[in-house]
């Protein structure tokens, strides 16, 4: 259980900010001082690659209306998954005839084995020209969360094409990368191209559902074969346009780890009674207390030890003056950088165990004193600790013996991924992106707050990576799950050109040598 060594850590960041308001002033002023004598430094991964102007997949244009269309017609398949027992089952079956028919070249290459797995998920097996080559995988899911239409401008699953969107559930999660996925694959094989590199293909039916029949099968599959992965690549983050404050070009950001999570139910039991006589504390109040006391106790603020400090050294140099001195010199700034982290929802999630009550119930009477009060709640556990960790903080921060606590579900963080200038999966990021996206100069390593079906193939590899190569800014970002989903066109057809780039460039078989004139990446 707990080392105890965050709470040193905690201590630690807590008196380095306290010191900090203290003397700010000074602290900047030696700041000055100190960059002038040491100079800035970033350990961020030189660029290995030039950009290449001419390296783009050119589609034409009979090829663009086609995938396209490929989508749209995905899009209007319901694959919803509302629980792991309540799939659209129709749905998941008429997806797999869909992709037959959108996909006949894949569907009769000699050198592509299809499987189905778990039912309704499908196996793809490229076999390259070259056995030496270790394969690689990518990595989707065709089933969606659920939408009704209140609330949408055009029907969830109408595919509308509007002012150069397409709108549906699973526009951006995840029939963009399964069906494009396949796209590529098609366009390549079209074009006589014939990998030396073999690859999988995998595309689950229940990630939204946790993925147990889909995802986990099939790299159970894959595990009971031997199978061991140079890289596996899914879904996760994105290429963040005008989202990360103080970075004006796009950061394609690439999630080398996820969060863990434990939920856990809380219950207080009380004799009930009435309500004319009640008892001093009632299992309501007792319990009210107890979810304050979580809510008012945040888990300690881990910024620096996962990878959210890569990120910034990663991004560093991409910030305007003067957050591009600080986040150059982290070793020095890092309390102050970690506190404005914290401000807001969305970068507090990469800094720390997030703690959401999500459920309360209690009482069935107006004048009648409940029996019990039951909550729930789902923490979101940084890389840094562990699920075991999270227990054991909330048991001492509510301290009530009163509250019985039950584990619901809950698995550790995901391993780190490896991000150094080694690593196969990195190169052909860095590559593909640059070959793709000319306004992308920078690819960092991150942390991803949501799960994917990836986290069940750390037996086949330990580099997963999960990047949807897709532009977004930040209004595209609560689409996701959220009321009107869309995809560009114009990006869709750009993370087609990076997943058809992406398989040229994986049939590299050596690393490179670092480019002389290396400029940070
Ligand atoms: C399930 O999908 C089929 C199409 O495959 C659709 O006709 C049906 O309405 C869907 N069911 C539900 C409950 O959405
Ligand atoms: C936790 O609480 C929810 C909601 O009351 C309930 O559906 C679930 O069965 C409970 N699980 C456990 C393990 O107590
Ligand atoms: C990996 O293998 C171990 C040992 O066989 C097993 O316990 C574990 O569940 C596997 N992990 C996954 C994600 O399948
Ligand atoms: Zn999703």
């Amino acid at each position: 259980m707990a080392d105890g060594g965050w709470w040193q850590r905690r201590r630690r960041v807590a008196s380095w900010a306290a010191g900090l308001a203290l003397c700010g002033a000074v602290l900047a002023l030696l700041a000055a001082v100190l960059l002038r004598a040491y100079g800035l430094r970033s350990p961020a991964i030189p660029r290995l690659w030039p950009r290449r102007a001419a390296a783009a997949a050119a589609f034409s244009a009979r090829e663009r209306l086609e995938l396209r269309e490929a989508l749209r017609g995905a899009v209007r398949i319901p694959t919803v998954s509302v629980s792991p027992e309540d799939l659209n089952t129709t749905a998941l079956v008429e997806f797999g005839s869909y992709i037959r028919e959108v996909f006949p070249a894949v569907f009769s290459s000699k050198f592509i084995q299809h499987e189905i797995v778990g039912t309704y998920s499908h196996l793809f097996t490229v076999q390259g020209s070259n056995p030496e080559m270790m394969p690689y995988m990518l990595l989707a899911h065709m089933d969606v969360v659920p939408a009704t239409p209140e609330g949408w401008e055009v029907p969830p699953f109408s595919a509308a094409e509007r002012e150069g969107f397409i709108y549906g559930r699973g526009t951006l999660d995840n029939k963009n990368s399964a069906i494009g996925i396949l796209q590529a694959l098609e366009f390549l094989l079209r074009r006589n191209y014939r990998p030396r590199r073999s690859f999988y293909v995998g595309i689950g039916h229940d990630e939204e559902v946790f993925g147990q029949k889909g995802g986990k099968k099939i790299a159970a599959l894959l595990e009971a074969r031997g199978v061991k992965l140079s890289f596996l690549l899914d879904e996760g983050s994105v290429i963040l346009d005008g989202v990360v404050a103080g970075v004006k070009k796009p950061v394609a950001l690439i999630g080398i780890t996820e969060k863990g999570s434990i939920t856990l139910n809380f219950t207080v039991e009380k004799e009930p009674g009435h309500s004319s006589f009640p008892p001093k504390e009632t299992s309501i109040g007792i319990l009210a207390a107890a979810m304050s006391r979580l809510e008012q106790n945040p888990m300690p603020n881990l910024f620096g030890y996962g990878p959210e400090l890569m990120t910034m050294e990663h991004l560093a140099s991409e910030f305007s003056f003067p957050l591009n001195l600080i986040m150059t010199n982290l070793w020095l700034f890092s309390p102050v950088v970690s506190r404005i982290l914290s401000w807001k929802p969305s970068t507090n999630a990469l800094i720390r165990t997030t703690t959401a009550v999500t459920m309360f119930n209690a009482g069935v009477k107006i004048n009648v004193v409940p029996s019990f009060a039951k909550a729930t709640a789902n923490f979101r556990i940084h890389s840094a600790e562990t699920a075991s960790e999270v227990l054991e903080t909330v048991r001492n921060t509510i301290a009530d013996d009163r509250v019985k606590i039950d584990i619901v579900e809950a698995f550790d963080p995901l391993p780190i991924s490896p991000w150094d200038d080694q690593t196969f999966g990195v190169h052909v990021f860095q590559r593909t992106i640059l070959d793709t996206f000319p306004n992308v100069d920078s690819v960092v390593p991150g942390t991803c707050v949501g799960n994917t079906d990836s986290r069940h193939f750390t037996n086949v590899t330990n580099a997963i990576y999960r990047f949807n190569p897709v532009l977004l800014r930040s209004d595209d970002l609560p689409r996701i799950h959220g009321l009107n989903e869309r995809i560009s066109v114009e990006v869709y057809e750009k993370q087609v050109e990076f997943l058809f780039q992406l398989i040229k460039n994986c049939d590299i078989d050596k690393l490179p040598e670092p480019h002389s004139n290396s400029h940070e990446l």
